[in-house]
């Protein structure tokens, strides 16, 4: 059987049958979550917000974003202000979201806009494309939100929305083309900002990972898994490849009411942003050796803190032996700076160092364990 000129009619066929919009766009006049991105009824939504909250929101929670999406607005309103602002000050505010060339390349796209596209978005994929750290689904998500442009909007929400209403039941990731077919069918010409907006609160809020509510889904009656009762398992996932283990120590230094703090080297894994030093992070002490106080920066009283700390990053998972000392030595071998506790919840820590702080001093260290 020709397979090409044979898939093409079944899609339009089933396109026909799906028609989305409609009922999904009602249903999302009714019930759009309140976000601090989100344009009101009737406004046109502000590019430079929408840029920024989907930036923010590539990976991180709706929750999270929010308070960080405010901050930065406050501080920088406009993309001019943003780009005029030190690159370490965007790095203090991101800390804790994650993914720090995001930062970077935020930053670096706001310069870009601000000085050679007069402050203004392209409002089509292909120029928004063209920008450094938007990719394919970024430059859709504001050509569709900001500009309304029929671009088809696929995030992982949208994603188990779209395997659910076709009963794909290819696993992830290879299902991903076929995903990004149909929901481009589905796209509508009027409102596509909406649309995929609403696409997203319907995977957050009814068309849930488990115990979707497919009772209250406004697509319901269109939905071939819920027909075939298999909504819940779908989308199907390769089974997950286990995160290897690796292993560090670090050395939390007091001087008075300072800790010593150093900036880890621009490229790579949390680059640029701040930490106390500590040892490599390797997999040795897996197999039996301890990193430990050969890596401390200097000669101290160390003592080691029971317990250690724990954080898994997209390709492996850490545990940290945190060993506290104090000094009255004014420069500590191996380059940094000493902090002022009080200055510590502004800078540029990643979420990692925060819990070590949170686990050296259990007393003031939860205040910034956590943003
Ligand atoms: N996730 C990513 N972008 C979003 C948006 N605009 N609304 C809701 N959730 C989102």
């Amino acid at each position: 059987m020709p397979r090409t000129p044979g898939n093409a009619p079944k899609i339009v066929a089933d396109t026909a049958a799906k028609a989305a919009a409609a009922p999904l766009l009602g249903w999302y006049d009714r019930h759009a979550r309140v976000l601090p991105w989100r344009a009101r009824k009737g406004e046109r939504a502000d590019p430079y917000a929408v840029w920024l909250s989907e930036i923010m929101l590539q990976q991180t929670t709706v929750a999270t974003v929010g308070p960080y999406f405010m901050r930065f607005l406050a501080r920088w309103p406009k993309v001019e202000a943003l780009a005029a602002a030190p690159v370490e000050e965007v790095m203090k505010e991101w800390a804790g979201l994650g993914y720090y060339s995001r930062a970077r390349n935020l930053h670096a796209c706001a310069k870009t806009i601000s000085s050679g596209y007069g402050g203004k978005f392209p409002e089509d994929v292909d120029g928004l494309s063209k920008l450094p750290g938007i990719g394919p689904y970024t430059a859709a998500a504001i050509a569709a939100i900001a500009f309304g442009k029929q671009a088809t909007v696929v995030d992982g929400n949208v994603e188990r929305v779209v395997a659910r209403l076709f009963a794909l039941r290819d696993p992830l990731p290879q299902v991903k083309p076929q995903i990004r077919a149909r929901a481009a069918t589905l796209t509508p010409a009027n409102r596509a900002g909406d649309f995929a907006q609403a696409m997203m609160d319907l995977g957050a809020t009814i068309c849930t990972p488990k115990n979707p509510a497919c009772n209250r889904c406004p697509l319901e009656a269109m939905c071939d898994a819920k027909a075939e009762d298999i909504a819940a398992r779908l989308p199907a996932r390769a089974p997950k490849k286990e995160r290897p283990v690796r292993h560090g120590a670090c050395f939390w230094l007091m001087k008075g009411e300072h800790v010593w703090l150093r900036r880890r080297p621009e490229m790579g894994l949390l680059g640029g942003m701040m930490e106390v030093p500590g040892s490599p992070w390797d997999s040795r002490a897996a197999e039996g050796a301890q990193p430990g106080l050969d890596h401390a920066p200097l000669k101290a009283e160390w003592k080691r803190v029971p317990g250690s700390v724990e954080h898994t990053f997209t390709h492996f998972h850490l545990v940290l032996d945190v060993y506290t000392a104090t000094t009255r030595k004014k420069h500590v071998p191996g380059g940094g700076e000493w902090v002022p506790l009080g200055m510590l919840a502004g800078e540029a820590l990643p979420t990692v160092m925060r819990k070590v702080a949170a686990h050296a001093m259990p007393d003031v260290g939860p205040l910034f364990a956590k943003r």
